[in-house]
């Protein structure tokens, strides 16, 4: 049984710590929380078995108690906590981005890829059925030559965050992030050369003058001729909407769907169908699934899952939006890696 700590107890490692507690992946055993600042570390091991915690995370890179760590800290320490756990040989999966900078994120993954370690990143969208499903058709070549992708995030609504404490870059480094990881797997073999990206505030237009930007629509072509688009909202007031679509020279694949039943509901005021609620609850099947992949390459097994490259790849893609919606041209990729 594989050892795990999952370091950050906030809003997404608090889902991955349930996950894991309630035995969902076999091999993974959840052992210890680590969170610095969490109030309620002890509160929340207690309500899930979970026997220790710890305040300093790095502890548990020198005292050889896990075996591997789950990394849900905020996206800017992801680069020191790699660091450090690849250091120690610990596995590793971090929840994405890398970083939110290209050179830190390059450090960390030339340390990982040193290390006799699984290294993995969340992009948990490869594990959602019908991404997997379009990824078979585009290897399969059932859509032929890909001439098109679009990829589409919209959290669901009404907004909640806080703009003062959302870092600068969070449309493409955070969210944004998922549809350029999943359009160049589905477009895998080739690279992307050059973005074009537009980012406003649409949803809190008061909040643009500190340079928040909640909306961004990019360009990305590909060496291959290929084109893909990717848009991000922080706010859809009808619910979580993932989409995307590949489109080739013999045929196209569509993925996702914005209504989480196949129940439509007709009625005098028209008609009804129920949309998704959250990343949580939409996206658990597919967060079980890549826990699954990194148990199961920790045992030894050759399991597709994206790693180090991808992570990077994507935060080349990132980091070239925005010098691209900060200077209104278009960004080669060269000058951002
Ligand atoms: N794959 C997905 O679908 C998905 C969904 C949500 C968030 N995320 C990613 O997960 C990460 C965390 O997001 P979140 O929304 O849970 O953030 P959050 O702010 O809710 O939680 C972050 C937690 O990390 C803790 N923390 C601070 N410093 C730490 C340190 N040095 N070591 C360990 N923990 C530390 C904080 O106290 C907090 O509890 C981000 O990178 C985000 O992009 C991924």
């Amino acid at each position: 049984m594989t050892r795990v700590a999952v370091v950050g107890a906030g809003r997404i490692g608090r889902h991955h710590a349930r996950l894991l507690a309630a035995g969902e992946v076999p091999g993974l055993e959840l052992t210890v929380l680590a969170d610095p600042l969490a109030p309620d570390l002890d509160e929340l091991a207690a309500e899930l078995g979970v026997g220790r915690t710890v305040r300093d995370p790095l502890e548990l890179a020198g005292d050889g108690s896990v075996d591997a760590v789950v990394i849900t800290a905020p996206a800017k320490l992801h680069p020191e906590l790699i660091e450090a756990f690849a250091g120690a040989g610990v596995h590793i999966f971090t929840e994405k981005p890398l970083g939110v900078d290209v050179a830190s994120a390059t450090r960390a993954v030339a340390d990982a890829q040193k290390a006799p370690i699984v290294f993995q990143v969340g992009f948990n969208r490869r594990f959602s059925e019908s991404w997997v499903n379009a990824k078979k058709a585009v290897v399969d070549g059932a859509v032929g030559a890909v001439h098109r992708i679009h990829s589409i995030t919209r959290d669901p609504g009404p907004y909640a965050g806080d703009p003062a404490r959302t870092a600068p870059g969070t449309v493409f480094n955070e969210t944004l992030i998922h549809d350029f990881d999943t359009i160049c797997w589905l477009n895998e073999g080739s690279e992307p050369v050059e973005v074009y990206a537009v980012a406003d505030a649409l949803v809190v237009p008061e909040a643009k003058a500190s340079g928040f930007q909640d909306s961004a629509v990019v360009v990305i072509r590909f060496d291959n001729g290929a084109i893909a688009t990717a848009e991000a909202s922080f706010c859809a007031m009808y619910g979580y909407d993932l989409r995307g679509e590949v489109f080739g020279s013999a045929g196209m694949v569509q993925m996702g769907d914005p209504t989480n039943t196949a129940a439509r509901l007709f009625d005098a005021t028209g008609l009804h169908a129920d949309t998704h609620g959250t990343d949580e609850s939409r996206y658990h099947a597919a967060y079980r699934a890549e826990f699954q992949a990194f148990a199961d390459r920790i045992a030894g097994a050759d399991v597709p899952a994206p790693g180090a490259m991808d992570g990077l790849r994507a935060q080349w893609i990132a980091a070239a939006s925005i010098r691209s919606a900060a200077e209104g041209r278009r960004v080669g990729l060269d000058e951002v890696k």
